[in-house]
């Protein structure tokens, strides 16, 4: 058997492929970021044509800078920014709009429509989500409404859907030319239109959205062979054999594979996803059920899921929009240039907020501010508004859950930033601990494909690669946290109502 595993991880800000031993260790590595395009205020849009070539230009990098080949791959695994929406055409293989990206806000109108009949909550006891802008359904529907002849193209059947993870798997098994058409059951949890129970997609919820059902992918495991990379590309009849969504194969990544077992992933956003096996959990605190994984014919496993759509994308943010800082790293030692926030707080509501509240009235605020505040402390308020986010969508799984987290496991870019780790760990009042492989979500991917053609002989296998690298514990009083906890819920109250 081949050495290696090959991971696709095609993320929000980039694209790339990953190469990984037996032991979980990373043996090279190809990165390409692509555009965020923003046509208006609350628009987000990626190129698919960019997102698939920077994909193949990764593979090529990966391999020639281990000096390997196709015939050192014993499978591809696939993990996908969720939600954002491809809608591409049969015949030609050309999408017909851009990638509407999950942090889109466009859709709020079709959401308002659909919840005047059931509210928000409508087709949350069958497909685990509340309606919101976030997901992929509202988004295919945009297109189908808004770009010319897309409606008729869907009613003759020739368009196909996808989220990242199908449109890179179709293209990589032969596009136009006999490509495969799926996705996996992570991914198909994220759309609104997919029974959590029966892992099908609901054609009455699909009607209630004008999407026919000729556009979707079938939707499989997360762990089979869904087919072989096309004869012209660098991976020729490889087998593609993994699937998920990056958060989900960051916990996969992260060996949270049993009931209780958590990880919090630090990206443009934050997730949090709480594993709860083969039990659909459905949250009374705000949380979204989800899929956990399925590895073939065995059961699917659900989770619960905090999901925060601003933490990383601040920081970008403040040095893309406000160029207080030259590169992210630089928030830590702009940070670290004051002693503590100075009285100021920033709710970064740039998409609405998502967990615990969903807010898709709420948009930004900094507020506290004296003439004190210099951005230092901008840069301090930025980073502790990712771990007050964090703990209140920690809050909300302790509550659904009865159990209290006595960690947390943790990756994602963000990790690498010492001062929020340990403010993290604070306001949780819980260590936060962190892998040595930190790259768990294309390491998830290269795991669920690695099951699939007998790389790894089964869970246990991989939950022996996961080792810990740093821990911080938590130095805080308790008085401290609840203050500063207490204001932070102050400042969120200060961003509703700002959309009408
Ligand atoms: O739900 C959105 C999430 O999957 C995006 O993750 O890491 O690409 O920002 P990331």
């Amino acid at each position: 058997m081949s050495k290696y595993i090959l991971a696709i991880d095609q993320g929000t800000t980039s694209s790339r492929a990953i190469i990984f031993d037996k032991s979980g260790s990373v043996i090279s590595m190809g990165q390409l970021e692509h555009e965020q395009i923003f046509p208006k205020a609350g628009w987000v849009e990626h190129d698919p044509q960019e997102i698939w070539t920077h994909t193949r230009e990764v593979i090529g990098k990966a391999l020639s800078t281990a000096n390997l080949t196709r015939h050192d791959i014993a499978a591809v695994g696939i993990t996908n920014q969720r939600e954002t929406a491809v809608v591409w055409d049969r015949n030609t293989g050309k999408p017909i709009y851009n990638a509407i990206v999950w942090q889109d806000t466009r859709t709020q109108p079709i959401v308002d429509r659909i919840a005047k009949d059931g509210g928000v909550d409508r087709f949350k006891s069958i497909v685990g989500l509340p309606l919101a802008t976030y997901f992929s359904g509202t988004k295919i529907a945009w297109i189908l409404e808004n770009v010319e002849g897309a409606r008729e193209k869907a009613d003759a059947g020739e368009l196909m859907f996808g989220t990242t993870d199908t449109w890179v798997l179709w293209n990589l098994t032969g596009g136009v030319n006999g490509g495969v058409h799926a996705t996996d059951v992570t991914n198909a949890s994220r759309t609104l239109f997919m029974d959590l129970e029966t892992l099908k997609w609901r054609e009455d919820i699909l009607d209630v959205f004008g999407v026919p059902l000729s556009m979707l992918p079938e939707i499989r495991s997360s762990s089979e062979v869904y087919g072989e990379a096309e004869p012209n590309s660098l991976l020729r009849e490889v087998p593609i054999a993994g699937i998920l969504g990056d958060q989900q194969a960051a916990t996969f990544g992260q060996a949270a594979f049993d009931a209780g077992e958590a990880k919090n992933t630090y990206g443009t956003g934050n997730f949090l996803i709480f594993n709860t096996d083969t039990e659909i959990v459905h949250s009374k605190n705000g949380l979204l059920t989800t899929l956990g994984y399925k590895l073939g014919d065995e059961p699917a496993h659900y989770a619960l899921e905090g999901s925060i759509a601003v933490t990383g994308s601040l920081v970008q943010w403040l040095r893309d929009n406000l160029g207080i800082i030259k590169d992210a790293p630089e928030i830590e030692t702009l940070a670290k240039t004051v002693d503590d926030n100075g009285g100021a707080y920033f709710v970064p509501a740039f998409s609405g907020l998502f967990a615990p509240y969903w807010r898709a009235d709420a948009r930004g605020a900094l507020v506290g501010l004296t003439r004190f505040v210099n951005k230092g402390h901008i840069a301090r308020a930025a980073l502790e508004a990712t771990a007050f986010q964090t703990r209140e969508v920690i809050d909300a799984v302790n509550a659904d859950s009865g159990v209290p987290l006595t960690e947390l496991k943790v990756d994602g870019g963000m990790i690498a930033n010492n001062l929020l780790m340990q403010f993290q760990a604070d306001i949780l009042g819980v260590p936060v601990v962190r892998p040595v492989v930190a790259e768990t979500t294309a390491l998830g991917a290269a795991y669920a494909a690695g099951l699939a053609v007998g790389f790894w002989d089964g869970l246990d296998d991989l939950r022996k690669n996961w080792q810990e690298d740093s821990r911080w514990e938590p130095k805080m009083g308790e008085e401290e946290r609840e203050r500063l906890l207490r204001s932070w819920k102050k400042a969120v109250t200060k961003t509703f109502d700002w959309v009408d």
